[in-house]
């Protein structure tokens, strides 16, 4: 017999039947009218915009949720992405795993020095320790001059993700060109839809437990057939063997028909990527390991080349 918390269905489900069986996250709502209003805010000042998607995607075990299976997704290279979209003028939504690196704060959490580690008391007064100073105001001003620009949302599972993901394309699609979709979060390939899942949590009593996970339908196919069709769409892939990664890349680009894949590797990926498209050999990007250990971000060119490529995009519709 199969234990409880087991998905008994074996079929790939259809992404367009994906959503009437699984619940919607509680910020749908929220978000729908955030975007709305965040879109018509900036509505008269022309400048292109970019979804970034970051972080790992959870995927429950139980609808009443003690656990979950998870990625080594930490929201780097969506995070420092989306400071170099600000910095060149981009409007950015942010839809980031909660509690994963955030543009500019990053530099502040998730490491070994904490906030507190950057502040010192004097005469009672709290300012900045001298040795960060520079550092802090750097960061400070970039935060505060771009901070009007930055819209984030936050998901936690992948259904959270996938409905979020629907809404903000959907909302953003009729800015045609001029908006990009930046996904770098690191989305599930398997779950378990919520009909299927124990209700309450798993217990242990009963030995070990034989989980059987569902596919996840593969979003790009909606997302570039219907849901933002004329919009400039990089997605990624992530392998773990080089030879994998182009003809993967590649495949990508044939069946959904978007336009650049940025391929890397999990060992090499803070320090070298590849820009895949359907008729050009790949470029490669990297950075030296000098450059990286002093803090220089390979996300610099990764952005400024998609940007470039954005911009002939634009024009090619104008
Ligand atoms: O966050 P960091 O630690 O900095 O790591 C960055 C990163 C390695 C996560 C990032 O650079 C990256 O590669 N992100 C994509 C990882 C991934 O999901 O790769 P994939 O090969 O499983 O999926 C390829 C593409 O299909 C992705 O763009 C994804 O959005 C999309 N996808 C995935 C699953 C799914 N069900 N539907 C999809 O459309």
């Amino acid at each position: 017999m199969e234990p409880a918390g087991v998905a008994l269905e074996r079929k790939i489900i259809d992404p367009d039947t994906y959503f009437d069986h699984n619940r919607p996250p509680a910020n749908l709502q929220r978000t729908h009218d955030q975007v709305a209003s965040f879109l018509e805010k900036h509505k008269a000042s022309s400048r292109p915009i970019v979804l970034v998607t970051s972080g790992g995607t959870t995927v429950p075990l139980e609808n009443n949720t003690v656990r979950f299976v998870d990625n080594f997704s930490a929201g780097t290279r969506g995070s420092a992405s989306a400071e170099q979209f600000l910095s060149l003028g981009y409007l950015v939504i942010f839809l980031y795993r909660e509690n994963s690196l955030q543009p500019f704060n990053r530099h502040y959490t998730h490491n070994q020095k904490g906030l507190l580690d950057y502040l010192q008391l004097d005469n009672g007064n709290v300012t900045v320790d001298p040795a960060y100073m520079e550092q802090v105001k750097s960061d400070l001003l970039k935060y505060l001059s771009s901070k009007d620009r930055l819209l984030q949302v936050t998901f936690t599972t992948l259904s959270d993700y996938l409905f979020l993901l629907r809404e903000i394309s959907r909302l953003v699609a009729p800015l045609g060109s001029q908006a990009m979709f930046y996904l770098a979060a690191a989305v599930s390939d398997f779950f378990i839809p919520s009909h299927s899942m124990a209700e309450h949590k798993i217990q242990s009593g009963s030995g070990d437990l034989t989980l059987r996970m569902n596919q996840v339908p593969k979003f790009l196919r909606p997302l570039v057939k219907n849901w933002a069709p004329l919009c400039f769409i990089v997605s990624f892939k992530l392998e773990t063997d080089v030879k994998l990664l182009e003809p993967k890349a590649k495949h990508a680009l044939e069946k959904y028909g978007h336009q650049i894949v940025v391929a890397n590797l999990l060992n090499t990926r803070k320090w070298q990527v590849w820009l895949v498209t359907r008729d050009q050999d790949p470029c490669v990007l990297q950075i030296s390991k000098e450059d990286l250990d002093a803090g220089r971000d390979i996300e610099q060119d990764i952005v400024a080349e998609l940007a470039r490529r954005h911009k002939e995009f634009m024009s090619r519709d104008a």
